[in-house]
């Protein structure tokens, strides 16, 4: 099922997904920013902070914000890019080739579609079409499927990620696999390179870094909820782990004070190989995240099968 509605307290448009078996999802036009995943039990699977904003020109804290035509720094354009602030457009037909494959029959999804107007030219003299189709699997998935077109005449540049803050019960239990013996840009230290030692990845103070040359699933073990996210991607080579910790939660305006306590961004990405598109061109990146018992697979926790699965 796919319904149009008004957000009560923002009076935002946003699209509902729900999905035969129960899962649902919620995207806002507002960034083209998917901003609710729950489980068929109604479980929220993304954090979105108390405190989110839901007014141009800020992005919303929290779901998925799409970091387009630029991540992070890593450029001249504001932090992350625009598309994440911008309004999107329902798009009821979107263009051949016959997009994406796994849209079966009753797998309920949304096309968005995103071109620069006159204000945006000023910003990035490009004219682009950035799509993105949100859908919900039979085992509740979350998919996203990004593509972008060279509409110019001329060749252009991005850099791009999915920007997917998970909900996690206590940062602290939190375990990343698939990441390790990579080498990673750390954002902390002036982007500088370092090679992942530990055998997976665990939090106990702010973490803000690139991997580098990711493979195309990680795992995401969360002990306390006894809940494993699995995050595959294709065409988004690299992954940032994000988790400002306690200081920087209290600088920010749209974050609770202990809110970082129970959220751990994973963002599918393309930043260290920027993506050049010539004229006619176009780009296709792929996202799919889901929400399985860590003790699905062996009745124990065991993510190695999670990811060698
Ligand atoms: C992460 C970056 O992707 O996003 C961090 O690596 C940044 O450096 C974080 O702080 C949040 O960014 P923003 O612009 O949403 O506050």
């Amino acid at each position: 099922m796919v319904e149009f509605v008004k957000d009560g307290a923002t009076g935002m448009e946003k699209v509902l997904l729900r999905e035969p078996g129960g899962a649902t999802a919620q995207i806002h036009l507002y960034g083209g920013h998917v901003t609710s995943w729950r489980n068929e039990r109604g479980e929220e699977l993304l954090f979105l902070s108390s405190k989110a904003i839901f007014k141009p020109p800020k992005a919303i804290r929290g779901g998925i914000p799409v970091c387009f035509p630029q991540f992070g720094g890593f450029g001249a354009l504001e932090q992350h890019g625009f598309a994440r602030n911008r309004m999107w457009a329902v798009d009821i037909n979107p263009p051949p080739p016959p997009p994406f494959a796994g849209t079966g029959p009753n797998k309920p999804y949304i096309d968005l579609v995103l071109k620069p107007s006159d204000d945006e030219l000023k910003i990035w003299p490009h004219n682009f079409e950035l799509y993105q189709r949100v859908m919900i699997g039979f085992n509740g998935e979350l998919t996203s499927i990004i593509r972008v077109r060279n509409t110019d005449t001329k060749p252009f540049t991005f850099t791009f990620a999915l920007h997917t803050y998970l909900s996690v019960s206590d940062i602290s239990e939190v375990r990343i696999e698939g990441l390790e013996t990579l080498d990673f840009l750390d954002n902390l230290q002036e982007k500088e390179r370092f090679t992942e030692q530990g055998d997976a990845i665990t939090f106990d103070s702010e973490v803000d870094r690139i991997y580098l040359g990711t493979p195309t699933k990680i795992a995401i073990i969360d002990h306390d909820k006894k809940r494993t996210f699995v995050l595959k991607k294709e065409g988004l080579p690299d992954a940032v782990v994000w988790n400002p910790w306690e200081k920087k939660a209290k600088a920010m305006a749209d974050f609770g004070d202990d809110e970082y306590k129970h959220m751990l961004c994973v963002e599918a990405a393309a930043v260290e190989k920027a993506i050049t598109l010539k004229p006619g061109e176009e780009w296709k990146a792929r996202q799919e995240i889901s929400a399985v018992p860590s003790s699905y697979f062996s009745g124990q926790l065991d993510p190695c099968k999670v990811l060698n699965g």
